[in-house]
């Protein structure tokens, strides 16, 4: 027989979205017991995503675990858009009422959040295996694993599916329930991790005749950069000298120059936008990476994940005061608004800023006149900027 456990909602993954939901409704004071199939130390290790909105960076500050970041993260008011050899600033501050984005990787976001989770009693549960959940059309689902040799099942009111792309939350709701839209992209990215002071004060995102590529960092002392690549792409054929010479032909500008040093991570990421369809079945809430998927050009995914648990804490928190069911019957609908017009915002980014296999010369003569345009027109920029520091929240 499982051991039985009780809480009001269960999370399944401590990725961002999960972590962040079980403080959020920890403050609202709204139980929760996170389960994770991953060690803490594998997921504070990660390298993934790497630039704040403005409202996950005011959240982070409201729920008290932006403390560090507001120390170490670095502020930006724009980014460069370079194309032709020729830099473009979109000036945030000016165009977006004075917001910005902060660098701040999203592993040190999961540090400062699993302390506070820790330093609040809050129980995560790492390295569990087999996890399943059951009873979805009920109000009382449950979640099922093992963890040290011992069988669990924790029954809830709610779940919540924080469980990422890969995870069981969305594969586990019947058949003709939900919608897939999805876009694969004939490209990848190359990343790197690198000992070197960056280059630029801000973000440069480079069309190149080669492809696309982008200088972004993570602190003064290190560089994170990108090249657009195959989707397959085979990392053992990148030496670092490889690397650097792609990046020095592809980013290169007058009176600039890009520095180097030891590359101490790579690797190859697929690009793909993805939604589903409702985002919700019976007493299961997917949110994050789950429900959808942007590719990485507008920098969108963590802070997605972030809009989505705040508007379920919001609703659960209500749901527990008031009995009432009305707002977790709109999550769905309330988060897909946001999320269609950031998939469009990514897709518009990464369109602009890439090479596409067997291009039509009209569509390279477009994409140059598109930068040219958004580098040119306030109202143009103004678009861009709005939506990089991010849309409000409804
Ligand atoms: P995740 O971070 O994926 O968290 C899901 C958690 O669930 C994980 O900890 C996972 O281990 C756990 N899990 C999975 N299955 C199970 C299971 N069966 N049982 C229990 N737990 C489970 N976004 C950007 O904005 N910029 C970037 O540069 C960027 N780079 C990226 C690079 C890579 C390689 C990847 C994969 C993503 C990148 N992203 C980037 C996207 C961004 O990191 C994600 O959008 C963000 O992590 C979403 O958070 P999440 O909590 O929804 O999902
Ligand atoms: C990053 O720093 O990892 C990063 C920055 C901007 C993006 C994507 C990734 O658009």
């Amino acid at each position: 027989m499982p051991i039985s456990l009780r809480t009001q909602v269960g999370i399944v993954g401590a990725g961002p979205a999960g972590l962040m939901l079980s403080h959020l409704l920890y403050l609202n004071g709204v139980d929760s017991v996170v389960v994770e199939n991953r060690s803490r130390e594998y997921s504070e290790q990660r390298v993934r995503a790497g630039v704040l909105e403005q409202g996950t960076v005011d959240l982070l500050d409201q729920m008290s675990v932006g403390e560090r970041m507001k120390k170490e993260g670095l502020v930006h008011h724009g980014i460069e858009l370079r194309f032709g050899g020729r830099s473009h600033r979109i000036n945030f501050h000016d165009l977006a009422g004075g917001k910005g984005i902060t660098i701040y990787a999203q592993h040190e976001v999961l540090k400062d959040l699993n302390n506070a989770r820790m330093a609040t009693g809050g129980q995560v549960n790492f390295e569990v295996q087999n996890v399943r959940v059951h009873d979805l059309e009920s109000a009382k689902p449950k979640i099922q694993y093992e963890k040290d040799g011992n069988a669990y099942e924790l029954t809830c009111d709610f779940i919540a599916g924080c469980d990422g792309f890969h995870g069981i939350c969305r594969p586990s709701i019947p058949g003709g329930v939900l919608t897939e839209y999805e876009r694969e992209y004939p490209f990848g990215w190359l990343g790197i991790l690198a000992d070197a002071p960056p280059s630029s004060n801000e973000l440069i995102y480079t069309h190149h005749d080669r492809g696309f590529a982008l200088l972004s960092m993570r602190t003064p002392h290190i560089s994170r950069l990108y090249l657009q690549c195959r989707p397959d792409e085979n990392i053992d054929a990148w030496s670092d000298e490889r690397i650097w010479e792609e990046l020095h032909i592809r980013l290169a500008a007058n009176d600039w120059k890009l520095t180097e040093g030891r590359i101490t991570q790579k690797g190859v990421t697929g690009m793909r936008s993805f939604v589903v369809e409702p985002m919700q079945y019976g007493s299961l809430f997917l949110a994050g990476d789950s429900a959808h998927i942007v590719p990485p050009t507008g920098a969108k995914g963590l802070n997605l994940a972030v809009a989505d648990v705040q508007v379920l804490a919001r609703a659960l928190k209500h749901f527990y005061a008031t009995g009432r069911r009305s707002l977790l019957d709109t999550y769905s609908e309330i988060c897909l608004r946001r999320v269609w017009k950031v998939q469009r915002f990514s897709w518009w980014m990464t369109s602009m800023l890439h090479r596409f296999p067997h291009e039509n010369p009209f569509d390279h003569r477009r994409q140059l006149a598109e930068l040219d345009y958004v580098t040119s027109s306030r109202a143009a920029a103004t678009t861009l900027a709005e939506n990089y520091v991010g849309l409000p929240m409804e």
